[in-house]
């Protein structure tokens, strides 16, 4: 007896490239092999004892619901967060989402309908294209490019993609997977295109602490020209190595939106209870200490891939100025095989290094090809030998001619 036929959005969505190599890696681990992951942006801080110590302390018999739009002592750690920084935010304008991942979603649905577009840099964060088929909205890729560090392309090119089906613009600031972080004036220039266009702009800064060589991140909410046209998507699964908690959140000024926000928190009933606690605990006790060591962590990293990739035949990125990304152009045509034949055919040893091929956060198809996406989330010496195992790797891939 035949059984009924899938979705068409159940067919179409992409498969990780993050995790695709993962039964690849299983195989190299099943061998003997061990690996060093650059390949998942998960942090190996210790998510902080403050967390802990609050969901500890929360246990109780029933583990129950909680509001839909997250508990209020959350919201306002929130807001004590961004008034650190002089940005004015009302518990009213958040609402706490399953991680955010969550957040990008409720973005995008509460947006655009069904077959409307979002104009997004390429290359993204490759989620945006499973979020963006669940939301049944179409991804307009702008390409940036590693030449010029990934800003943001000349103001026609971004323009000349706007259609009466355009909802909003999409960045990731700081971005992953590039490591980029946009000025003032390129925030600038998207407000005014988003203002001329009567458009939203979606503003997806999980990353906004990571800046580095003392940048300041400038947030789409110190802009208020387009506040009711701004959507800021955060989370904690990066600020607090908490990627397990599932919590993120979303703030808008626009009321009308928040009660959308609001309508769609109510139908999958509330965020994670236990974890709220923690993170509200952690907004609430880290101070500028914490958020400054850990930079501080993650400028090393960062420096050390410039000391190890940067400037050797072949491979080209210029230095990344934030989050823990670098997008990296190879000697190499197709990374998709190179980044596979690191799990199946290379270890120095028994260790070998995984990486992301970069294809997968382009939406354009057959660019990134040459380029993959690094992590830098490994301690030092981590970093180094995984370094240099993948420097190692690249040499002989190349030269047995099957770059
Ligand atoms: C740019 C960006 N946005 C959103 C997310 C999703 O975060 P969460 O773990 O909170 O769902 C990630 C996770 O890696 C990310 O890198």
């Amino acid at each position: 007896m035949s059984t009924p036929g899938i979705s068409r959005r159940g067919a179409e969505i992409q498969e990780s490239p993050i995790r695709k190599l993962a039964p690849l890696a299983a195989e190299a681990v099943r061998r003997g092999i061990s690996i060093h992951h650059l390949n998942i942006g998960q942090p190996d801080i210790p998510t902080p004892v403050e967390f802990w110590t609050a969901v500890k302390s929360k246990m109780s018999n029933v583990l129950a619901y909680g509001p839909s739009n997250g508990i209020p002592e959350l919201r306002e750690a929130i807001c004590s967060y961004y008034g650190k920084t002089d940005i004015d935010v009302d518990p009213s304008e958040v609402m706490i989402t399953t991680g955010g991942s969550e957040a990008v979603i409720f973005a995008m649905m509460g947006t655009c309908d069904p077959g409307d577009e979002i104009i997004c840099f390429e290359p993204f964060y490759t989620n945006y294209n499973g979020f963006a088929t669940l939301a049944d909205v179409r991804l307009v890729p702008v390409t940036s490019s590693v030449e010029n560090g990934f800003h943001l392309p000349p103001f026609e090119e971004i323009t000349s993609r706007i259609t009466p089906r355009t909802k909003a613009i999409l960045i990731c600031n700081p971005n992953n997977p590039t490591g980029t972080i946009l000025t003032d004036a390129e925030i600038a220039e998207l407000a005014d295109i988003a203002s001329d266009s009567n458009i939203f702009l979606l503003a997806d800064e999980v990353y906004r602490d990571f800046a580095f060589d003392g940048r300041q991140h400038s947030s789409v909410l110190e802009f208020p020209e387009i506040s009711e046209r701004v959507v800021v998507m955060d989370s904690i699964s990066k600020r607090f190595s908490s990627c397990g908690a599932r919590l993120g959140n979303l703030i808008t000024r626009n009321r009308e939106l928040m009660s959308v926000f609001m309508k769609f928190g109510q139908a999958r009933l509330c965020p994670p209870t236990l974890s709220q606690y923690g993170a509200a605990e952690m907004y609430r006790n880290l101070d500028h200490d914490y958020y400054r060591s850990v930079v501080r962590m993650y400028q090393n990293r960062r420096d050390i891939l410039m000391e190890e990739l940067h400037g050797r035949e072949g491979v080209f990125f210029l230095k990344p100025e934030g989050a823990f990304y670098a997008t990296i152009r190879l000697p190499v045509t197709d990374t998709d095989d190179f980044a596979a034949w690191m799990l199946t055919d290379f270890s120095v040893d028994g260790w070998t290094t995984m990486v992301a091929p970069a294809a997968g956060f382009y939406a354009t198809p057959g660019m990134g090809t040459d380029e993959i996406r690094i992590a830098y989330v490994l301690e030092e010496g981590k970093m180094r030998s995984a370094l240099s195992i993948l420097k190692a790797g690249l040499e002989e891939y190349v030269s047995t001619g099957r770059s």
